[in-house]
């Protein structure tokens, strides 16, 4: 088993690349069904889903457009105790068939503060898909209409996901190591 060392802590090998690939062409695959000539727009949340985002959109055959926002719950080093977006969506989603892409729902409150704001816009439709979704630590109800991995409620990184900054660029997905 390869440990690996990010910061302070330990990481163990957890989602292998090619059962990520896998599951991102699944996914492609169902949104090619579902899609088919509505040319949807896709709104992929940085950071954590530029590498997601990008793998699932290499896969798709149909008609799409992507776009991209950034939302942070904090600026700088303090919470503002609410979503903030940091790069607003500069595209007109009325009328349009929109599926957000975002590389992880953990409590659940970054979706729950977003999907409203969208949802105010009149989309056509308005639909999540996820490359991790975290049940057991999910406090806001959210409509997952897509997801990968279901996974535990332990730190990931990997594939996107960061621990302060560090680890994005990994192709697989790690998990924290249990201490002691
Ligand atoms: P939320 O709690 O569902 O609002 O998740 C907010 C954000 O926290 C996600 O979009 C991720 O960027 C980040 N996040 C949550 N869990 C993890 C994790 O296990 N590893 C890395 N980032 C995470
Ligand atoms: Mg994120």
């Amino acid at each position: 088993m390869s440990l690996i060392t990010v910061h302070d802590k330990q990481f163990i090998p957890y989602l292998p690349e090619d059962l990520i690939r896998e599951k991102v062409k699944e996914l492609a695959a169902a949104l090619d069904q579902d899609y088919q000539g509505k040319r949807p727009l896709f709104i992929a949340i940085l950071n954590g889903s530029f590498m997601f985002a990008a793998d699932l959109f290499k896969e798709l055959q149909i008609e799409a457009e992507i776009c991209f926002i950034k939302l942070a719950s904090y600026k700088g080093t303090k919470s503002t105790g609410h979503v903030i977006t940091a790069i607003g969506l500069d595209t007109d989603i009325t009328d349009r068939h929109v599926v957000i892409l975002e590389d992880i729902i953990d409590t659940g409150k970054t979706m729950h503060e977003f999907l409203p704001q969208l949802q105010n816009q009149q989309p056509a439709s308005l639909k999540v898909a996820v490359l991790l979704h975290k049940p057991d630590a999910t406090r806001f109800t959210i409509p997952i209409d897509y997801c990968c991995f279901s996974i535990p409620n332990k730190f990931v990184l990997g594939y996107g996901l960061d621990y302060d900054g560090l680890g994005r660029n990994i192709r697989e997905i790690y998990q924290l190591k249990d201490e002691g």
